[in-house]
């Protein structure tokens, strides 16, 4: 840039030097203060007396700080609690671990507290040999780790007809990024003894809703998981503890929580979950049935509703997640005009398949208004939709399956908006 395209060198000098004794000055994302700041001259309380000891803390728990990260619920959609949702607060988090504490949970039939001891999974149906194991059989199979994205299959799903929910907590928080550890499911079916004319599993849970689901048994055998530990430690009450089934990059509810019974048969049981819910219903009255994977979304988490950016114009960040249930995501663009100019985000983080990536989107912004949204290209190639392209398939008769992209509208003053552009 040629010096008539700046402001004329005086005019900048003075602006620097006019911020500065104002005591406000950004320089490259720390602050220069002229006049002395308190926080950092003044010695504080917690400096001048002892703190609390190592016991007084046997379960840590958040910063007293920090208590307003929690899952949090849509009052209209909670007519009764025992059989709701609440949301995983993205907005607060980073990197790509979902705490344990912050999972959203999904119920049917509200928490079962099953006491560990009295804990049995059973595999019964076409098997050689049906089987019972407690949970200190299951700890008897080579145990192995992975890191998994469960999105329930109604994420984003108030957002079909248009811009709704104003928080990506809210729009998007049915998903949660946990490292499980368990045995393969496989080695349990081996176990049992699969008969030849075994073609499919129902997996059932132990809570008062039975919650039932039929699996190819193709997927059973590849990489699905009976899980008992959850980022290191016992699965939470609200996660299926003390065992759930873990079904990599397919939609949530077949991820059967306080996991029972394991039966094999030759052909899918069609459950409730499996026709008159978690069916997708087109724009011509028929409905897609077993709609079992995740495609690729992204949102991004901040700036966003919840999430203002506060600092006013200059140095910003922006990130967010992306995810696909068929493998990694290697690259996410974001867009601050609506759609019209892409850019590459920066990805950070370790890339595994079927887990969530992080992306970042660093730019100096001018204080003008933001049209915010990211796209998410997968590793089959496979390059997420708009949420118009979307309704152009499948109509507006959706709930489940809602992976089309998000915007959000950003004021000049850095309030963020849930909006859909046309
Ligand atoms: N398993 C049982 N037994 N009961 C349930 O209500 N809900 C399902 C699934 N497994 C459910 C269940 C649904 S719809 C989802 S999205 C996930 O669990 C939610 O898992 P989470 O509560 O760990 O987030
Ligand atoms: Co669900």
């Amino acid at each position: 840039m040629t010096e008539s395209n700046g402001p004329p060198a005086t005019t900048r000098r003075r602006f620097l030097t006019g911020s500065l004794v104002a005591g406000g000055a950004m320089v490259a994302g720390g602050r220069a203060e002229a006049a002395g700041d308190p926080a950092i001259l003044e010695v504080k309380p917690w400096a001048q007396i002892l703190g609390e000891g190592v016991d007084a803390r046997p379960y840590g728990t958040p910063s007293q700080f920090e208590n307003h990260v929690v899952r949090r619920n849509v009052p209209w959609l909670t007519a009764d609690p025992i059989s709701s949702v609440n949301f995983t607060p993205l907005h607060e988090l980073d990197g790509i671990i979902t705490p344990n504490g912050l999972c959203f949970e999904r119920h049917h039939a509200g928490i079962a507290e099953i006491e560990p001891t009295q804990y049995r999974l059973m595999i019964n149906g076409l098997v050689e040999k049906p089987i019972v194991f407690t949970l200190e059989d299951l700890k008897r199979f080579p145990r192995e780790n992975h890191l998994y994205f469960l999105e329930c299959a109604a994420n984003s799903g108030m957002e079909w007809r248009g811009a709704q929910l104003n928080g990506c907590q809210f729009t998007h928080g049915m998903v949660h990024n946990v490292m499980y550890t368990g045995v393969r499911l496989r080695h349990l079916l081996e176990r049992a003894g699969v008969r030849t004319n075994g073609k499919w599993i129902l997996a059932e849970g132990a809570d008062a809703s039975a919650m039932t689901r039929s699996i190819p048994l193709e997927k059973a055998l590849d990489d699905c998981l009976v899980a008992f530990k959850m980022n290191g430690e016992a699965l939470r009450p609200e996660q299926g503890y003390p065992v759930r089934l873990v079904v990599p990059g397919w939609e949530g509810n077949m991820w059967v929580k306080w996991l029972r019974r394991i039966e094999v048969g030759d052909e899918p049981w069609h459950h409730r979950e499996e026709t008159s819910k978690y069916t997708d219903l087109l724009a011509d009255g028929r409905a897609r049935r077993f709609t079992w994977v995740m495609d690729a979304k992204s949102v991004i988490t901040n700036p966003s509703p919840q999430a203002p950016i506060t600092h006013g114009r200059g140095h910003t960040v922006i990130t967010g997640l992306a995810w696909s249930g068929r493998g990694t995501v290697p690259r996410v663009d974001v867009t601050l005009d609506g759609g019209k100019n892409w850019r590459q985000a920066r990805m950070d983080g370790p890339s595994l398949p079927m887990s969530l990536h992080r992306f970042y989107f660093e730019f100096d912004w001018d204080g003008r208004p933001l049209l915010l949204q990211s796209r998410a290209h997968d590793s089959t190639g496979y390059v997420q939709p708009t949420k118009n392209e979307l309704r152009q398939v499948r109509g507006e008769n959706s709930i489940y399956h809602n992976n089309g992209i998000q915007t959000w509208y950003v004021n000049e003053k850095g309030a963020a908006e849930n909006v859909e552009v046309s």
